[in-house]
């Protein structure tokens, strides 16, 4: 079973835009992709759930993220453009064809539910009104703007942050606020980052993280 791929003009146009031209267009296989994705289950879990680790590193929920982000994700940490200790081995050890293969197995497992989270009712509130209407008072434009009107992700350029692990959104966040992360080109997360506070960014971690947007609904 192949999976669909957009490998028409624009889909080419945006993966060319965003990664300068590497193996994007590469189709990927998804039961191969199962079988190059033998020692990932250890962190991502065999349903490609993840798991928020309170107070560690947090894994990242990969079930249902589009192909091509996560293809674009597994590059950028071989190529030293996103930076983790973790991460790094295991990038390595694909090569272009099974990272094409890798994700389209998980883009098409069904979204898991995210853990993590626990923050009090004014909290979330205001997580709430970050991620659906923003802040204008700092600047701050809404999470779904971009990530997509439930903040289900939006094509292969925005990845879906609803039902994804507090712990790892709250890292992300902080890492693009410190110029850890950096490796999307127009780096528009750096510029929503940095103009949110510590507590702005607990706040929408949780509350993106109660959000169900599993496939099965
Ligand atoms: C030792 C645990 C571990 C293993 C094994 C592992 N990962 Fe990861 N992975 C992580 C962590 C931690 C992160 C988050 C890194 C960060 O904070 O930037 C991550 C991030 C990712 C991301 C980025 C997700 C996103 O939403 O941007 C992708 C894609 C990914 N891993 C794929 C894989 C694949 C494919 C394998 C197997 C070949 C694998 N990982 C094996 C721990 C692991
Ligand atoms: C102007 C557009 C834009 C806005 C607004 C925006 N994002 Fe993003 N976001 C992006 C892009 C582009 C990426 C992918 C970066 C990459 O390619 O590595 C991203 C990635 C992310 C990721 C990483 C997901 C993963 O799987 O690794 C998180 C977390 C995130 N955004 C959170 C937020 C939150 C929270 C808000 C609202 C406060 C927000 N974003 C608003 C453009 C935006």
């Amino acid at each position: 079973m192949t999976s669909k791929r957009i490998t028409g003009g624009l889909g080419l146009l945006l993966g060319v835009g965003l990664a300068a031209g590497q193996a994007m267009a590469l189709e990927g296989d998804a039961e191969r992709g199962q079988a190059a994705a033998g020692t990932c289950v250890a962190c991502h879990q065999a349903d490609g759930s993840g798991m928020n680790v309170p107070g560690g590193e947090s894994w990242p929920r990969l079930a249902g993220l589009d192909a091509d982000y996560i293809a674009k994700q597994l590059h950028d940490f071989k190529e030293g453009r996103r930076q983790s200790a973790s991460m790094l081995p295991f990038a390595n050890m694909l090569d272009d064809q099974q990272i094409a293969d890798v994700a389209a197995y998980y883009s098409e497992m069904p979204v898991t539910a995210a853990q993590g989270g626990d923050v009090d009712d004014e909290l979330l509130a205001r997580g709430e009104q970050l991620a659906l209407r923003g802040d204008w008072d700092q600047y701050i434009v809404s999470c779904k703007s971009c990530h997509g009107p439930r903040n289900e992700g939006a094509g292969s350029t925005f990845p879906g942050i609803s039902s994804q692990h507090a712990g790892y959104i709250e890292k992300q966040l902080r890492a693009w606020q410190a110029d850890e992360r950096s490796n999307d080109p127009q780096n528009l997360m750096g510029a929503v980052a940095k103009r949110m506070s510590d507590e702005d960014i607990t706040a929408v971690a949780a509350w993106l993280a109660g959000q169900s947007v599993a496939s099965e609904e």
